[in-house]
């Protein structure tokens, strides 16, 4: 059955439905995290085993320090340990582990740890996995015309960057935190959301969409593989008309 599905080259995911889930089972949101930080582990090999080149995950988002503080201190605490942890997988995995969104909020030593885990991996390339932390779409359009910007001034724009006055997608895209990563072929949402909540508003442009209301503590390779079956069904048009 697994060889005869087509695997996407990349799979992005939002990891949604930890608080819910901690909360029927009567216990703090913040253990949900911690399952839910253990299946990402898991499922991170699940993933790569099955063929999938990228992932890119959505593990904290600009507007997730709205939560309470007590939430936002768990989760930082998590992070630092989970970063750790993710050094090991990668060398393990020989997998290029890149962040994505503003490190610059988080406290100093997790912006350590993600310079570490990004510069320790850069050269391995049997998957590349990408973490947004801090991150929101609209931020990292801001961050990277504002850099645009100012490359402009300073006369560091590419000519080929332009087309008959207009620019190129390709000059845009270099100015965001996903360069070079090709865009996503599947999102899957758990936990029943049906929104984007500020995820790669850009890169999802022609991305086929994936909801289930299973929780991400429970999302095993089994719903995957249900989600991966979806996929195959779907007939991806990119604009066009159905080749007969
Ligand atoms: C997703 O689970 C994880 C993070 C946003 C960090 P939630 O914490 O959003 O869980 P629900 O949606 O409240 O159940
Ligand atoms: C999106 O989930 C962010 C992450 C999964 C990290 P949220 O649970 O924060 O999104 P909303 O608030 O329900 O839109
Ligand atoms: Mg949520």
């Amino acid at each position: 059955m697994e060889n005869e599905l087509r695997v996407p080259n990349h799979i992005a995911i939002i990891l949604d439905g930890n608080g819910r889930w901690a909360k029927r089972r009567g216990m703090p949101r913040g253990y949900g995290h911690i399952v839910g930080c253990d299946n990402l582990e898991k499922m991170c090999v699940v993933i790569k085993d099955m063929g999938v080149k990228y992932l890119t995950v959505y593990a904290f988002s600009t507007e997730n320090w709205k939560r309470s503080r007590d939430e936002v201190e768990g989760l930082m605490k998590l992070f630092r340990q989970y970063l750790k942890r993710c050094i090991k997988k990668a060398h393990k995995n020989q997998m290029r582990v890149r962040i994505i969104g503003d490190p610059s909020a988080f406290p100093q030593d997790i912006q350590e740890s993600i310079h570490i885990l990004e510069d320790c991996s850069k050269d391995y390339d049997q998957m590349f996995f990408q973490i947004a932390m801090n991150y929101g779409s609209r931020d990292e359009i801001l961050r990277g015309m504002t850099r645009m910007i100012s490359d402009a001034r300073d006369g560091r724009l590419p000519k080929d960057g332009f087309e008959d006055g207009k620019m190129t997608e390709a000059l845009f895209e270099s100015y965001l935190d996903t360069a070079g990563i090709p865009d996503p072929d599947l999102l899957i949402r758990t936990s029943g959301e049906q929104r984007l909540s500020n995820y790669l508003l850009w890169q999802l442009a022609y991305t086929e969409f994936y909801f289930t209301d299973v929780p991400w503590p429970d999302f095993h390779e089994e719903e995957l593989r249900k989600a991966i079956e979806q996929y195959n069904r779907r007939d991806r048009r990119y604009g066009g008309v159905k080749e007969e």
